[in-house]
């Protein structure tokens, strides 16, 4: 099998890894991909937003599949153009992935599918905005409807930055703005695969998005994360199935947009049940690369079914017992102005570790010297009997790492390897 991988992150460094590792795949390229990406696979520099482009070069070289990892090119249509060319994709249409390009749009299809979520008004004018905000009272949630970058969501008691957020949503190109009921409770995230019909979750993982410790600081695209996760309910998964992931992928199905790929249902368990935060169409990071640590089915095979319609006829999927701890490095400035051209030393010592792997994000090679080129950027990944040897595998990867100014949360898995 030939597999074609897009995107530059660690998400997509985790994909191919384990792309690697599955002995079907005989052939691993990726567009653009990153310097660790370049150890597993063939590297080619097209850009991601040009469908055309992509499609094209997924031909000339002949793959089975393309496997698309982030969320922008999807929603900008980048799996249509690649099936237009005949060749199947891992990753929604365009219009699927409107789940996760549109709030508003997400928050009907939850509507019309009766899954949990929290109450909200779409809004277009301040006025809206502030009658929305002062229906549900303080904590104030104010979501820009469209894709933001992990930016788009403001939480606060503080009625005047709730809409000094809102007015910079509104400003843009036909702003639309979602005011929700804030939702107490920890989050989770639940990948399920789908290829339009038959819905296959793999194991849940949970995300740490504030910059630093004690979840102080503001939101990131994330900080770290582990799978699996000791305190929650034995039957998550299946609530989820049956409430959120089958009543949503039957609905896109229904509308005529078949949802093929991941969808990550963001989840919150609040005091009043489970509830959705938000979907994604596309694997979270750093989640994923805690999950794809511990999973033990090729993912080549799975991935191609997926894309396929054949999800159905394959055996359930393997899990290794092991838990898996992934701790992000950041640049110096990191969410608000990251720096880059820093040099990066001991990736290879890290790496020597029994139990650490190492997956690039904003990493680049300058004169053959490896530096950082983004914000975050490396994911360190730990494994081990127990969330707390995956933790001690992790940290251990990351002290050996020099990056100058660089910076990193100490407390990822911490409660949950103490039990908590
Ligand atoms: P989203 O981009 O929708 O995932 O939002 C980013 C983060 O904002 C989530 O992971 C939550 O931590 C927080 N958040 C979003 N919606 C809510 C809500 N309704 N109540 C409380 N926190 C929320
Ligand atoms: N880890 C959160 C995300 O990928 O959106």
């Amino acid at each position: 099998m030939r597999i074609l991988v897009i995107g530059t992150g660690a998400r997509e460094h985790a994909i191919a890894r384990a792309l690697a590792a599955d002995p079907a795949v005989t052939e691993l390229h990726a567009a653009p991909g990153n310097p660790g990406i370049g150890r597993l696979a063939t590297l080619h520099p097209v850009d991601m937003f040009d469908g055309g482009a992509v499609a094209a070069l997924a031909a000339r070289l002949g793959v089975d599949l393309v496997v698309v990892g982030p969320e922008a090119p999807l929603v900008a249509g980048i799996a249509d153009a690649i099936r237009a060319a005949g060749i199947p994709c891992f990753g929604p249409s365009a219009a699927a992935a409107a789940l996760e390009g549109s709030k508003a749009f997400a928050k009907d299809v939850m509507a019309a599918a009766s899954v949990p979520t929290a109450m909200a008004h779409v809004c277009t004018t301040p006025d809206q905005v502030a009658e929305a905000l002062d229906s549900f009272g303080a904590p104030y949630v104010v979501k820009d409807d469209g894709l933001a970058a992990g930016k788009g969501v403001v939480v606060t008691d503080d009625r005047a930055a709730a809409l000094a957020h809102a007015a910079v949503c509104l400003a843009k190109p036909g702003g639309t703005v979602v005011i929700e009921e804030y939702l107490d409770g920890p989050e989770i995230s639940l990948f399920c695969l789908s290829d339009g019909v038959a819905v296959v979750p793999l194991e849940p993982a949970q995300d740490f998005k504030r910059a630093f410790d004690a979840d102080a600081g503001p939101n990131t695209g994330g900080m770290g994360a582990y799978s699996p996760l000791p305190w929650a309910p034995a039957d998550l998964v299946e609530e989820v199935l049956d409430r959120v992931a089958r009543p949503t992928i039957e609905e896109m199905h229904r509308r005529g947009a078949p949802f093929v790929g991941v969808l990550y249902c963001g989840l919150a368990l609040t005091t009043r049940g489970l509830r959705v935060i938000e979907f994604n169409a596309r694997f979270g990071d750093p989640e994923v690369q805690s999950v794809l640590a511990r999973l033990e089915t090729p993912l080549g095979r799975l991935l191609l079914a997926t894309a396929t319609g054949n999800l159905s006829d394959e055996p359930p999927l393997r899990w290794r017992n092991d838990a898996a701890v992934t701790v992000v490095l950041a640049s110096h400035g990191y969410p608000e102005s990251p720096r880059t051209g820093d040099p990066i030393t001991g990736v290879e010592s890290a790496e020597a570790e029994a139990a650490v792997h190492v997956l690039h994000a904003g990493t680049a090679l300058a004169d053959g010297v490896l530096v950082s080129s983004g914000g975050r950027v490396l994911s360190v990944v730990g494994v081990g009997a127990s969330l707390a040897e995956a933790r001690a595998a992790a940290y251990a990867g990351i002290d050996l790492i020099d990056l100058p100014g660089s910076h990193h949360r100490r407390d990822i898995a911490l409660a949950a390897s103490e039990g908590e």
